[in-house]
């Protein structure tokens, strides 16, 4: 099958662990008999550097044109002090809001090689963390208006956070299809004491979820949400919710599995061109020395593979060769724990290929 993927390289070390999943993706592409055709992108530091804005349009046309694009990580200290609307950030949140990629999952699990490189207690671990977060995307807080203004002599600063009906049920349903298809357990995080919003998502959850008598649905407290991801993780199956809470609570879901390192994400509309991204930024500090966790990006060219391409068998075979290279004791410094071998970015990479 012939794919055209867009690659965005991203910033600090991002190129370093995008540079991993490609190779990943070549030997796939031999193996199965595919052609995967690369057009490079660039969005956030480096666009703002080439062309003065984080995502050009003709940047943007690249993206809308591809099958699927893969993403390293973006932004950088470089770039800190840059008005709002000049900043890295903004440029992937244009490119989630133009692609339409209102679903974005984040799996938290963990690999039971790395059970002791996660922070919790081992009887907490033991219960087992398998569990994914179905964040909306481009709604919310992040979308609303921002503004700043003088008013009686200081600033005034103002974010506007709103969801309509229709937006709370398209993500409402992927997290009950999400549910459906694991272990039928659905629970919405929200802020429903505090929040107008939070009170609509409850309203209309309430409605989708007769469509659902199979799955067994609840609601928590965002900030209890918080507190129970590390007390208990083993709760939870599928939690949906609006973008904010999302992005915070997959942060922390994805530190008690081990690593911020492993963890992949994809972003999906409607359509199955989608975007594919670790969940963890660019890690300027350990930039160029060939050491930062190339695994969460070669995930996401997997997750790329099994959701936009259909393509299960060879998604498996990488997940698969993850997991071995970790069972052959591999490990980056994030991941390192006694007695295992610590390697390079481009090693994790060849122990990886060579699995496959
Ligand atoms: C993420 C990131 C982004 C977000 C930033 C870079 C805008 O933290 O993908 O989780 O907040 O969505
Ligand atoms: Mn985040």
């Amino acid at each position: 099958m012939k794919k055209n993927i867009g690659v965005i390289w991203g910033d600090c070390s991002s190129p370093e662990i995008v540079r991993e999943a490609l190779r990943i993706l070549n030997k796939i592409a031999l193996k199965y008999d595919h052609e995967f055709v690369y057009t490079d992108i660039a969005m956030g530091g480096e666009a703002i550097d080439k062309y003065g804005e984080p995502l050009p349009e003709h940047e943007l046309e690249k993206c809308l044109n591809s099958d699927s694009v893969l993403l390293g990580a973006i932004g950088g200290p470089k770039w800190e002090g840059m008005p709002g609307h000049l900043r890295p950030e903004k440029g992937l949140l244009k490119l989630r809001s133009k692609m339409k990629l209102y679903s974005n999952l984040r799996p938290a699990k963990i690999w039971p090689q790395l059970q002791d490189a996660s922070p919790l207690k081992k009887s907490i671990v033991e219960k087992g963390i398998d569990f994914v977060i179905v964040r909306e995307l481009i709604g919310g807080v992040y979308f609303g208006n921002h503004e700043t203004n003088e008013v009686n002599g200081q600033l005034v600063a103002k974010d506007t956070m709103s969801y309509s009906e229709e937006e709370i049920y398209r993500i409402g349903r992927i997290g009950f299809e999400t549910a459906m298809k694991r272990n039928k357990k659905l629970c919405m995080v929200d802020k429903a004491n505090v929040l107008d919003t939070s009170r609509l998502w409850r309203k209309v959850m309430d409605e989708l979820k007769k469509e659902y008598p199979e799955v067994m649905y609840s609601t928590m407290f965002v900030d209890n949400a918080a507190m129970q991801i590390c007390k208990d993780p083993s709760q939870f199956d599928v939690i949906v919710t609006e973008n904010m809470f999302g992005d915070i609570l997959s942060d922390e879901a994805s530190e008690i599995t081990g690593s911020i390192g492993m963890i992949a994400s994809s972003s999906l509309g409607k359509g199955s061109c989608g975007l594919y991204e670790p969940i963890h930024g660019s890690a300027p500090d350990i930039a160029g020395k060939n050491i930062v966790n190339p695994i969460a990006c070669i995930l996401s060219a997997a997750m790329m593979l099994r959701y936009s391409f259909d393509m299960a068998d060879e998604a498996d075979d990488i997940e698969n060769a993850v997991s071995m290279a970790l069972d052959q004791g591999y490990r980056t410094a994030d991941i390192m724990t006694e007695g295992m071998k610590l390697v390079s970015t481009s090693e994790m990479g060849d122990a990886i290929l060579k699995n496959i």
